[in-house]
C-alpha cells in the first residue's frame, strides 16, 4: 500500500492505472478508521482492480462551533487498518494541498438539505459536495462507496453525481454496529462511559419503531413519540431531531408507505450521534 500526500504525484499514479484500463474503487473518509470504514474498503476491494482510501478532515464541512480542531486523527493507525482491508492507496493531503487559497468556486446543495443534519448544520453539505467534487476529479473513481449511516449524505451525493454528471457509480453500504447495536462512529470515543451505555437506546428506539410499523402503525407522529420516550427516559442526551421523510427525496410523509427513512440525532456532553433506519413498506 502506498501513501500519497501530494495531488500531482498521486495523479501520475492514477493516470497510469487509467491508461491500463484498471477500475478504481474509492472510499472517501476523514480518517480515524473503524469497522464501518473497513466494510466500505472491503466492498471496494471485492469490486475493483484498484482501491483508494482518502483521509482528509475537510474544514469546509465543519461549522464554526463544531469539532474540526478536536476531530480525532491518527494516520499511523489508519494506515494499518486500510492496508489490512486491502487498500492499494491512501491519499492523505494536507489542508494547504487541498485548499492552497480560499476556494473561488464551491458547490451549493439546493435539495435534500433543509431537513435532518442539513438543518442543524448549515453549510455542512456544501462543504461535503465541494470536497467530493475535488476528490472525484483527483481520484477518477469508477465506483465510490458511502455508508448508509450517513443516509442524508448518500442522498446528497446521489444528487451531486447526477447533476454534475460525474462518471461515478455510488455504492451505498449498510451501517456497521457494535455488538450492542450502537452504530460505529469516529465520534463514539467522545462519549463518557455512562453515555456509551445509554447510547444503545438510539438503535433500540429504531427497533421499537420498526416493530410498531410491522404491527401496522402508519402514523409518523406516533412513531416519533414512541422513539422520543425511549431516548428521553434512557439517556442523558438531548434530542436534536427524530424525523421521518421519504427516501432519498427527503420530503415530508403523512402515511408510512413506500420508501422512507427514520433518522435521529442526539447530543451527548461531547458528541452528537446520528442513526437511522430505511424502510420499504
Ligand atoms: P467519515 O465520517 O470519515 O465517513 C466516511 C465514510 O464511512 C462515510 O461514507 C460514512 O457513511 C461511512 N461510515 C461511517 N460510519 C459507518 C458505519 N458505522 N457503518 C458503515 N459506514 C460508515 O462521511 C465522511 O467521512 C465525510 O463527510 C466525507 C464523505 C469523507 C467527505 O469529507
Amino acid at each position: 500500500m502506498k501513501v500519497f500526500e501530494r495531488i500531482t504525484e498521486f495523479r501520475n499514479e492514477i493516470n497510469e492505472h487509467k491508461r491500463n484500463g484498471r477500475t478504481i474503487g474509492f472510499v472517501p473518509t476523514m480518517g480515524y478508521l473503524h469497522e464501518g470504514h473497513l466494510s466500505l474498503i472491503e466492498k471496494a476491494r471485492a469490486e475493483n482492480d484498484i482501491v483508494v482510501v482518502s483521509i482528509f478532515v475537510n474544514p469546509l464541512q465543519f461549522g464554526p462551533a463544531e469539532d474540526y480542531d478536536s476531530y480525532p486523527r491518527d494516520l499511523g493507525h489508519d494506515k494499518g487498518i486500510a492496508e489490512k482491508a486491502g487498500a492499494d492507496y491512501i491519499f492523505a493531503p494536507s489542508v494547504p494541498e487541498m485548499y492552497p487559497t480560499p476556494p473561488s468556486v464551491t458547490a451549493t446543495v439546493k435539495e435534500r438539505t433543509d431537513v435532518l443534519c442539513g438543518k442543524s448544520r448549515p453549510g455542512h453539505f456544501d462543504g461535503v459536495a465541494t470536497v467530493l467534487t475535488k476528490l472525484f476529479n483527483i481520484v477518477l473513481p469508477d465506483k465510490a462507496y458511502f455508508g448508509q449511516k450517513d443516509a442524508q449524505q448518500v442522498a446528497v451525493i446521489e444528487g451531486l453525481i447526477k447533476d454534475f454528471n460525474f462518471p461515478v457509480k455510488l455504492v451505498p453500504v449498510e451501517t456497521v454496529r457494535e455488538e450492542d447495536g450502537l452504530a460505529k462512529s469516529s465520534r463514539n470515543v467522545f462519549l463518557t462511559s455512562a453515555e456509551r451505555k445509554e447510547a444503545t437506546a438510539l438503535h433500540e428506539s429504531l427497533i421499537a419503531a420498526r416493530a410498531a410499523i410491522e404491527n401496522g402503525n402508519r402514523d409518523p407522529e406516533t412513531i416519533i413519540e414512541l422513539m422520543k420516550k425511549i431516548i428521553e427516559t434512557r439517556t442523558s442526551g438531548k434530542i436534536d431531531y427524530i424525523e421521518i421523510y421519504t427516501y432519498p427525496e427527503l420530503k415530508p410523509i403523512d402515511v408510512l408507505e413506500g420508501r422512507f427513512i427514520i433518522a435521529l440525532a442526539v447530543r451527548f456532553s461531547a458528541a452528537r450521534l446520528i442513526d437511522n433506519m430505511l424502510f420499504d413498506v
